[in-house]
């Protein structure tokens, strides 16, 4: 593996990319689809192993064909064009800077970023990401094994402010809320409101509901956005860096 110099060029490089990624996803308007794969590139990681995690992995036809990460291509596609702009910039460091940028462009919290993730060819097995039709043990079982906590979980859902479902991608149909491109608490007002006409809530959204240690969480983001935006900001921080140890 060649080694990863983060220096001041390489700072330089990430400056310039950021700007290019806010560009990009002002353009394309597809900061949903940018986070995640941001997210399904980390969210392989095991903390027994020490194996997958935000690796840059997903480039791999191999990985990005699993059906978890249905429509994915798309994203590493648009992320093609900044890596050929800043070719220094690892694809690991890139798909976790697009995730941060798509969070930022669409007024959510800003959440730190430190690069200098190596790539990796080797992907993980099918089956490490979460399956959407179960319940919160499943929940616990894929993210303890990436070393998260259940306020992660929570905190982590709320990503799902952003994008929708697409038939062909996933067999869910439609976005959690009124407003798909704005990064802010309404996935959890929402959840705690019920079913309404033209939105959707996931078996694992569910779940935050009815699980009383997830729901305490719930609540709380229902009534404080602040707190939202702090936790989803730390969350989001662990999920970038898993198996990530800044040199
Ligand atoms: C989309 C499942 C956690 C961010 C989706 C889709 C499913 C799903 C089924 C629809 C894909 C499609 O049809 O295009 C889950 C499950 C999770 C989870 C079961 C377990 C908790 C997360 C996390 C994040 C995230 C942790 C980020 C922090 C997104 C975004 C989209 C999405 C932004 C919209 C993509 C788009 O509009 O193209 N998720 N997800 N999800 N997910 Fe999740």
């Amino acid at each position: 593996m060649a080694l990863l110099v983060v220096d001041t060029e390489y700072m330089k490089e990430i400056d310039k990319a950021r700007r290019d990624l806010r560009a990009l996803i002002a353009y394309k308007n597809c900061a949903p689809i940018m986070l995640r794969l941001a997210w399904h590139d980390a969210g392989t990681y095991d903390v027994n192993t020490k194996t997958g995690g935000p690796n840059g992995s997903i480039r791999n036809e191999e990985e990005y064909s699993h059906g978890s990460n249905n429509g994915l291509k798309i994203a590493l596609d648009f992320c093609e064009e900044v890596k050929a702009k800043h070719p220094k910039i690892t694809y690991a460091d890139l798909y976790q800077l697009a995730g941060v940028v798509a969070v930022e462009v669409t007024g959510g919290p800003t959440v730190d970023f430190v690069p200098g993730r190596k790539d990796s060819k080797i992907s993980p097995k099918e089956g490490r990401l979460p399956d959407a039709k179960q319940g919160a043990p499943h929940l616990r079982d894929i993210f303890y094994r990436m070393g998260l906590s259940d306020k992660d979980i929570v905190a982590l859902s709320g990503g799902h402010t952003l994008g929708r479902c697409h038939p062909e991608r996933s067999g869910f149909e439609g976005p959690w809320t009124r407003d798909p491109l704005k990064f802010d608490n309404s996935y959890f007002v929402e959840l705690l409101n019920g079913e309404s006409e033209g939105l959707l809530q996931l078996p694992t959204d569910k779940a935050l509901l009815e699980d009383p240690e997830f729901r305490r969480y719930v609540e709380l983001y229902v009534k404080d956005e602040d707190a939202f935006f702090r936790d989803y900001a730390a969350s989001h921080k662990k999920l970038s860096e898993l198996g990530f140890s800044p040199s």
